[in-house]
């Protein structure tokens, strides 16, 4: 109880101290790569101040660089972080109405991450706002490999690329009848020297022919949804079935034929060969009946 009454005149001083009020937005500022975003922070002055009394400083709140300073009615950019550098600047006319809010230029994948708003009139306080950077994917591109003399059964790789995008994009391959493909499905992201991802996915499938496969892209910030897709019709199958199963019959309706004509020339010199046995008497009678037909034939 004591302590309580001690206590209570310490936490209503608090309480005053506490009107000076720091604003920053609660949800993370998503910030288009390469373009110019705001950080917005404002404060509230109780009464009108001089800026000379007015102190701003914004840095990364886990390396405490200074991002940008401004004190003495003026910036103070010789402690600024390199990076920094010509990229950031404050709205001077609207410091007196409390907007702290910071101009960062030219956002690059650098700069995600947790930012401090430092204002000090007479009282002092900050907050700290989330940068998240966002850049768009180009549209996929789905490839195949190999692309010709495909043949009904053979193994297919089809690749799907898109570049320059950020951060790491969901990747989703489906059929023609746009079921999911999960299986044999490899996806990789590489960062280029911007912290820019290339995707990667390569799907591997038994070909059929008359298929479609599209590759869909998922960006987690900008909720963009773009997709290609890949047809195999029989023009890319070196022997398509169809062509393939006539061909077969074909060919087994050509070797029963000369089987038979095989069979029946086997049986014709037999005969032949047994009439000359006959002897040559029955020579006479064919050249007879050879005569007699002469007159039809003319
Ligand atoms: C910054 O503040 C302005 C004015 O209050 C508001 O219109 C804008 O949406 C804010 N931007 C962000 C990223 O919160
Ligand atoms: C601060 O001023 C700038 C420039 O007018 C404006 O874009 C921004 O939205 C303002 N921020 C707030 C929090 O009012
Ligand atoms: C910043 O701008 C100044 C003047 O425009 C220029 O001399 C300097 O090289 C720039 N610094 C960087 C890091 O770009
Ligand atoms: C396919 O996967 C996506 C993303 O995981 C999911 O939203 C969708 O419901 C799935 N569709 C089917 C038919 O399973
Ligand atoms: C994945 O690949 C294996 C081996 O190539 C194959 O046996 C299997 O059927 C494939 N799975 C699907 C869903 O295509
Ligand atoms: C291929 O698909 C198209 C469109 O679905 C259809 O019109 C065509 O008959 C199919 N061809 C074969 C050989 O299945």
């Amino acid at each position: 109880m004591m302590m309580l009454t001690l206590l209570l005149p310490a936490l209503l001083a608090l309480r005053v101290h506490a009107v000076f009020e720091v604003q920053v937005p609660e949800l993370p500022v998503v910030a288009l790569y390469g373009t110019d975003t705001t950080l917005n922070c404002s404060f509230s002055p109780v009464t009108p101040f001089n800026l000379a009394d007015l102190t701003v400083f914004w840095q990364l709140t886990d390396t405490k660089r200074i991002v940008h300073s401004f004190q003495d009615g003026q910036d103070q950019l010789v402690d600024q972080g390199d990076s920094f550098s010509n990229r950031t600047s404050l709205f001077h006319t609207m410091l007196s109405s409390g907007n702290a809010s910071l101009l960062l230029r030219k956002v690059r994948i650098a700069d995600e991450g947790s930012f401090t708003c430092f204002v000090r009139v007479k009282d002092y306080n900050s907050a700290a706002l989330l940068v998240q950077v966002a850049a768009p994917y180009s549209r996929p591109e789905v490839t195949r490999d190999p692309d010709s003399n495909l043949r009904p059964g053979d193994e297919v790789s089809l690749s799907c690329v898109a570049y320059g995008g950020y951060p790491e994009a969901g990747v989703l391959w489906q059929d023609g009848r746009g079921r999911n493909l999960t299986d044999n499905v490899t996806t990789s992201m590489v960062a280029n020297e911007e912290g820019l991802f290339s995707v990667r996915s390569v799907l591997r499938v038994a070909v059929e022919p008359n298929s479609t496969y599209s590759c869909r892209l998922f960006h987690p910030l900008l909720g963009e949804d773009s997709y290609a897709s890949v047809t195999i019709t029989a023009q890319n199958m070196a022997f398509p079935p169809v062509a393939l199963w006539v061909t077969v019959g074909l060919a087994v309706c050509l070797l029963g034929l000369l089987i038979a004509l095989a069979v029946v020339c086997h049986r014709k010199i037999k005969e032949s060969e047994a009439a000359e046995a006959a002897g040559e008497g029955k020579e006479l009678e064919e050249d007879e009946s050879k005569t007699a037909m002469t007159p039809l034939k003319s």
